[in-house]
């Protein structure tokens, strides 16, 4: 699918490193992984060096900068040791996260209201060495207006909430994400969303029109030990373009 009305795929290669660390063998290899995952239609991929480097290791940031072929989205924290090394290494575009040692996963979105000096200082430093920078938020439109004052050209919607949710709740949740959209894309933000969307939730997300990309990770990368990576991302590919045609 082509066109202005198409939304990008970028694919979370976080896991694959979890199943190397699991136990210290040098493969799955990622450079590997990206070669098929790009293959098969991920328009950009995704890694979050955390703090406590429990799956992307600091050698992984650089050997993909060089293997990757779309773009490099790299997640952080808005600490000055993740901002020294994405200005070093200088990836496409910069997701800045929140992030807790002891959490499963990114729990919730960046507190923006609460740090909105830190992240300015920590966008200016990112934008000036021409790094797109994304602040992950919550789906609510006085975090996107704050991302504006910030100086982020770009939000990602969590969309975690809604993809624990069912039933009523879980429309609720969609429509705020709706609303969210349109709003970041009416103040002149590039949306995007993500976090815990899967092969049964996505459709309804990719729907919502003002979207730019979908950052998936953990679904695709489980649906791979049973369909292989790169039909498992093309899986996804179809799922997003089905809910895209007028
Ligand atoms: N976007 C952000 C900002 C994330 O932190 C994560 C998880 O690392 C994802 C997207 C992908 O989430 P999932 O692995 O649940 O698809």
């Amino acid at each position: 699918m082509a066109g202005k009305n198409r939304l990008l795929l970028g694919v979370n290669v976080d896991h694959i490193a979890t199943l190397r660390q699991a136990r210290g063998t040098p493969y799955p290899d990622l450079v590997e992984a990206v070669r098929i995952v790009e293959q098969a239609g991920a328009d950009s991929i995704t890694l979050h060096l955390r703090e406590d480097r429990r799956h992307i290791q600091d050698a992984d940031v650089r050997i993909l900068r060089r293997a990757i072929t779309t773009a490099m989205n790299l997640e952080m924290a808005a600490i000055d040791e993740m901002v020294g090394i994405a200005l070093e290494v200088r990836p496409e575009e910069c997701c800045i996260v929140p992030e807790r040692r002891e959490e499963l996963t990114t729990e919730g979105g960046l507190d923006v209201l609460g740090q909105e000096a830190r992240l300015r200082t920590v966008c200016a430093a990112l934008s000036q060495a021409g790094i797109l920078v994304s602040l992950f938020v919550e789906p609510d439109p006085a975090h996107l207006d704050a991302a504006v004052r910030i100086g982020a050209p770009v939000v990602e919607l969590h969309t975690g909430a809604y993809a624990d949710a069912a039933g009523e709740d879980r429309e609720r949740l969609l429509a705020q994400i709706r609303r969210a959209a349109g709003h970041g894309r009416a103040i002149g933000l590039t949306v995007n969303a993500g976090h815990g969307l899967d092969y049964a939730n996505v459709a309804a997300v990719a729907g919502i029109p003002e979207l730019h990309t979908l950052n998936i990770g953990h679904s695709i990368v489980c649906r791979a030990v049973f369909d292989g990576l790169g039909p498992s991302v093309s899986g996804m590919r179809r799922l997003m373009d089905a809910a895209r045609r007028p």
